[in-house]
C-alpha cells in the first residue's frame, strides 16, 4: 500500500508540549467504582476473530479537502468513527488499565491531561498489546489512514486518556476530577507521532460534544464525530491543527490513544518528543525511539547503496543531486533526533 499522491518537502508543523517537564504521578486518586467496575472474571488472551467488529469508517477526510495536499504521508486525514473491537475486547483492555499494578506504575499527569496511563507494555497488559501488534489490527488502521503504518513504539501501546466525574459530591470534593458539567478538551495541536488511533472506551450514551475538530490553513474548521465505545477514529494529527472538543453528559470518559509511524523505512519519519518526554519513562522512551530511528537509517542506507550498485551495473553516470538530497535527508534526521534527544533534570 504505497502512497500513491505526491507529497511535498516542507518543514512540518511545530508541535508544542505540556509545560509537565518530567513524569509526574496524578495528585487525585481514581475512584474506587471505576477500579472496581473494571474487573472481570476471566482474562482472556486477545483474538482477532472474537475481538474485532471492525466495518469501514462511512467516510474519510482528505487532506486535500483541508487544504493540504501534498503535506503529511498520506493523502487520508480523518475518519468518521468505525467500529473496531466488541465489548468483550474492550472490558479486557478495561481490566488491564484499571488492574492494581498498572495503576501503581503507569500513571502520569501534565498540564494538558490530569489523568492518563500509558506504558503498560506486553508485560502488564498483554490483550491491549497483543490487539495492536495483531496483523489485522495494523491492516485495518493502514487501510483507514491510506498508508502501511506500524505503532510508533512499544511505550505508547497506548495512551489513555481519563476523565471522571464523580455524582457523589462529598467524593468530588476530595477528588475533584472535573468540576463541572463537561468533561476537559485540549487546545489545538498538532500531535508528536504522524498518526493516532483514538479508540473510545466509554460508554457514550447521553454524552453530547466530544467531537475533533480539524482546523484547516485558511481558518476553516470540520468536525469529526467523536467516536462512541469500541470505534474508533483514525487521524494524521502530526500534520493536521486540531482539538477534542468538550463533551458534556457523561459520568466518565476513557480514551485509548496509538501512535504510529509509516513502516516503509522509505517514507519520512517527522516524529518527535516533545509531547511525551514529560509524560514518559525517559529511558524507555530514548531506548524505543532511537532503536527504530537507527534501523530505518540503517535500512535507508543499505537501499540506497543498493540504488548505487545497480546504477553502476546500468553504467549510469553518478547524480551529485541525488545523491547530495539523500545525504542531505539523512542529516535532518540525525539533526532531529539530537532536538529530540534531551536530558531531563
Ligand atoms: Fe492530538
Amino acid at each position: 500500500m504505497a502512497p500513491s499522491a505526491t507529497f511535498i518537502d516542507v518543514e512540518p508543523p511545530t508541535v508544542i508540549g505540556p509545560a509537565t517537564k518530567k513524569a509526574t504521578r496524578p495528585s487525585n486518586a481514581l475512584p474506587q467504582s471505576l477500579i472496581q467496575g473494571a474487573k472481570v472474571a476471566k482474562r482472556e488472551s486477545f483474538d482477532p476473530a472474537k475481538h474485532l467488529s471492525f466495518q469501514p469508517p462511512k467516510s474519510i477526510y482528505t487532506m486535500e479537502q483541508l487544504g493540504l495536499q501534498g503535506h503529511g504521508i498520506s493523502p487520508n486525514a480523518a475518519s468518521e468513527p468505525f467500529p473496531l473491537f466488541t465489548q468483550e475486547a474492550i472490558a479486557q483492555m478495561r481490566a488491564e488499565i484499571f488492574d492494581e499494578k498498572v495503576l501503581a506504575e503507569c500513571q502520569y499527569s501534565s498540564t494538558f491531561n490530569k489523568n492518563m496511563v500509558r506504558g503498560m507494555g506486553p508485560a502488564r497488559a498483554p490483550f491491549t498489546y497483543d490487539a495492536w501488534k495483531s496483523p489485522e489490527v495494523l491492516s485495518i488502521i493502514s487501510q483507514v489512514a491510506g498508508i502501511e503504518l506500524v505503532p510508533s513504539i512499544d511505550f505508547e501501546i497506548a495512551n489513555i486518556n481519563i476523565s471522571v466525574r464523580d455524582e457523589n459530591s462529598e467524593v468530588e470534593k476530595t477528588i475533584s476530577l472535573v468540576s463541572d458539567d463537561e468533561l476537559p478538551a485540549v487546545a489545538w495541536h498538532y500531535d508528536s507521532f504522524p498518526f493516532v488511533c483514538v479508540t473510545m472506551l466509554s460508554d457514550c450514551t447521553g454524552m453530547v460534544g466530544g467531537e475533533t475538530a480539524l482546523r484547516a490553513p485558511n481558518g476553516e474548521i470540520m468536525k469529526v464525530r467523536g467516536p462512541a465505545m469500541g470505534t474508533a477514529v483514525v487521524l494524521q494529527g502530526r500534520y493536521i491543527e486540531h482539538q477534542a472538543l468538550k463533551a458534556m453528559g457523561g459520568r466518565e470518559r476513557i480514551s485509548m490513544v496509538t501512535c504510529f509511524r509509516p513502516k516503509s523505512p522509505l517514507v519520512k519519519d517527522e516524529t518527535v518528543l516533545v509531547g511525551v518526554r514529560g509524560i514518559s519513562n525517559i529511558s524507555e522512551l530514548y531506548t524505543q525511539y532511537t532503536d527504530y530511528r537507527l534501523e530505518i537509517l540503517e535500512e535507508r542506507i543499505r537501499h540506497q547503496r543498493k540504488q548505487e550498485r545497480e546504477r553502476e551495473v546500468a553504467q549510469r553516470p553518478f547524480n551529485v543531486p541525488d545523491m547530495k538530497r539523500f545525504l542531505t535527508n539523512q542529516k535532518l534526521f540525525i539533526e532531529s533526533m539530537l532536538q529530540e534527544i534531551q536530558e531531563v533534570d
